[in-house]
């Protein structure tokens, strides 16, 4: 791994160890849709100092060990297979699970909550915009990984280019809803009184933020530029 240095990008330093994450988060950086940006530059806006970013992701990088699977060199098959089967498959899970949970708590709540069905409808849009883009996902995009890493041609090349400059304006989109829900619900902070259904929501909400800006991140700074890096260079080595 390259020295941790506040001139790198959150991403870059995201994807050379996925447990920094979890510090990123904890500090409410945004390491998937704008991790593109040095760490020193998201620092001076957030007034953090970089130093203590830097020490916690060092500790971080102590405590996890290499348990997982490589994801930066586990090939494009395989990188898109842990999305399907980690992030896709507790999306699909979780979505209409947290709906329920939804018309629960707003049905005994929303009357002196109000922003509980602002919720609601905003929950409903981002299920419906999250579960369009998977299915596209699905059943347009991952099934080319095959293909190009057998060797592109110029349909694939020009198929990929297009696409993928959707899929990033969706994450786009649906980060903003994410962080819309986030303050609709006052950064997640359980609230006096609140009931164990409420608390059990927020937090799952919290949970679904979470996991996203991971799958985000996963897709826009590893899947996609191997995506098209391959597919330009037409034959790939295989992986
Ligand atoms: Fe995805
Ligand atoms: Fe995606």
């Amino acid at each position: 791994m390259k020295t941790l240095d506040s001139g790198r990008t959150v991403a870059e330093m995201a994807t050379e160890n996925m447990a920094r994450t979890r510090v990123f988060e904890s500090y409410g950086i945004d390491y998937c849709c704008g991790g593109n940006v040095p760490l020193r530059e998201v620092c001076e806006r957030g007034g953090i100092d970089p130093d203590e970013i830097l020490t916690a992701l060092s500790a971080c990088d102590e405590e996890s060990s290499d348990d997982g699977i490589d994801l930066q060199n586990a090939g494009l098959v395989r990188l898109a297979g842990h999305i399907l089967g980690t992030h896709h498959a507790f999306l699909w899970e979780e979505l209409p699970r947290l709906d329920e949970l939804h018309v629960h708590v707003c049905s005994h709540h929303a009357a002196q909550q109000p922003q509980l069905m602002k919720s609601l409808e905003l929950f409903r849009a981002l299920r419906g915009e999250m579960e369009n883009h998977m299915r596209n996902e699905e059943q347009v995009l991952f099934p080319l990984c095959g293909p190009i890493m057998e060797g592109s041609t110029n349909e694939i090349r020009s198929a990929v280019n297009v696409l993928l400059d959707g899929y990033v304006e969706e994450h786009e989109s649906i980060g903003q809803m994410l962080s819309e829900m986030r303050s609709i619900h006052r950064g997640y902070v359980a609230g006096e009184g609140m009931c164990r259904k409420q608390q059990a929501l927020i937090s799952r909400l919290e949970n679904l933020e979470r996991d996203t800006h991971l799958h985000v991140h996963l897709e826009n700074n590893l899947l996609f530029p191997q995506m098209l890096r391959l597919s330009e260079q037409g034959a790939a080595p295989a992986g």
